[in-house]
């Protein structure tokens, strides 16, 4: 639930940090889930940065999101070794199946799917991390059941 009173007091807490951009940003992230969009002004003020300055760093960096999350959050390894092992594809057929692109949440609101670069389990690619969970070796069928399990 957004509270603009809360979200001053966080952003009054790290503006005063070298680089204070990213480290509100996460904080705000943490506390609702994502960047509202009543946020992005109340950061550029206390940064005296413009709106479209803010907004470009949250577009920018592929942690912030932009929309609350399903609930569950399924990341895909998009890095150049789970790539290499067959990633691509089978992220683009899971996509296909559920409608939605990078980052989109499914109508029923269950899974948000996010592309991720590198979560350091290369040697069992292509990877992936489901509610924080690793999965390696991921094919077409591991990710129907971490569908089926979103849903249940
Ligand atoms: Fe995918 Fe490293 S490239 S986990």
């Amino acid at each position: 639930q957004w509270d603009s009173t809360l979200a001053s007091a966080i952003i009054a807490a790290h503006s005063s940090l070298d680089g204070a951009a990213l480290p509100i940003l996460h904080a705000l992230q943490d506390e609702f889930g994502h960047i509202h969009e009543d946020a992005v002004p109340l950061v550029a003020q206390a940064l005296n940065l413009s709106r479209a300055e803010v907004h470009g760093i949250v577009t920018f960096y592929h942690d912030f999101r932009r929309d609350p999350a399903g609930h569950h959050v399924l990341k895909l390894c998009r890095a150049e070794a789970c790539q290499s092992m067959n990633g691509a594809r089978i992220a683009s057929d899971l996509l296909a199946t559920l409608g939605i692109s990078w980052g989109e949440t499914t109508p029923d609101g269950h899974l948000t799917v996010e592309g991720v670069y590198c979560l350091g389990l290369c040697a069992c690619a292509p990877s992936a991390l489901f509610d924080g969970e690793p999965i390696g070796r991921i094919s077409s069928e591991t990710l129907a059941d971490v569908v089926q399990q979103a849903r249940a």
